[in-house]
């Protein structure tokens, strides 16, 4: 599985801890920066981290910032793209089984390192369920992507 990684300066040192482990694990990582802990605009590493993932060239995407929530955001706004915040093993299984989620967003500081670890070692292993109620319901994501949605 080939993984698209991203942080701004909130989660440098979680971002690169985090994809240590995972190549360790096997996991091939595209890594989209920062590289250093120098203040950055987490739009332009969420971003192309998001496009790779909508476009096929990575698997799933991990962005992470201070809060987890900017890149939460930039991520939601690229087609296809089901972004997941997270802050629990709970959510990370969740996610995975009910909303197929492709990108998993955590803040650096908010949680620990071993938090984050053990919440992407969940989501990346987690399948989705497959189950006709939740497939309904992510193609109505897609849809609302599309202009097509109708809520009535
Ligand atoms: C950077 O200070 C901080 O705003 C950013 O890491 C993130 O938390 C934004 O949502």
């Amino acid at each position: 599985m080939k993984i698209a990684i991203a942080c701004d300066h909130g989660a440098y040192d979680n971002k690169e801890q985090l994809k240590r482990k995972l190549i360790q694990e096997g996991y091939e990582i595209e890594d989209f920066g920062c590289f250093s802990a120098d203040s950055v605009d987490y739009p332009k590493m969420a971003y192309p981290c998001a496009k790779a993932v909508s476009e096929g060239r990575a698997d799933r995407g991990i962005v992470l910032c201070g809060t987890g929530i900017g890149v939460s955001i930039v991520a939601n706004k690229v087609r296809g793209i089901r972004c997941a915040h997270v802050h629990d093993p709970q959510s990370a299984r969740l996610t995975r089984e009910h909303n197929d989620s492709n990108m998993l967003a955590m803040g650096g500081r908010i949680l620990s390192q071993p938090q984050i670890e053990e919440i992407a070692e969940i989501w990346l292993k987690t399948p989705f369920s497959n189950e006709e109620r939740h497939q309904r319901r992510i193609a109505m994501i897609a849809q609302i992507e599309e202009g097509t949605f109708d809520a009535e």
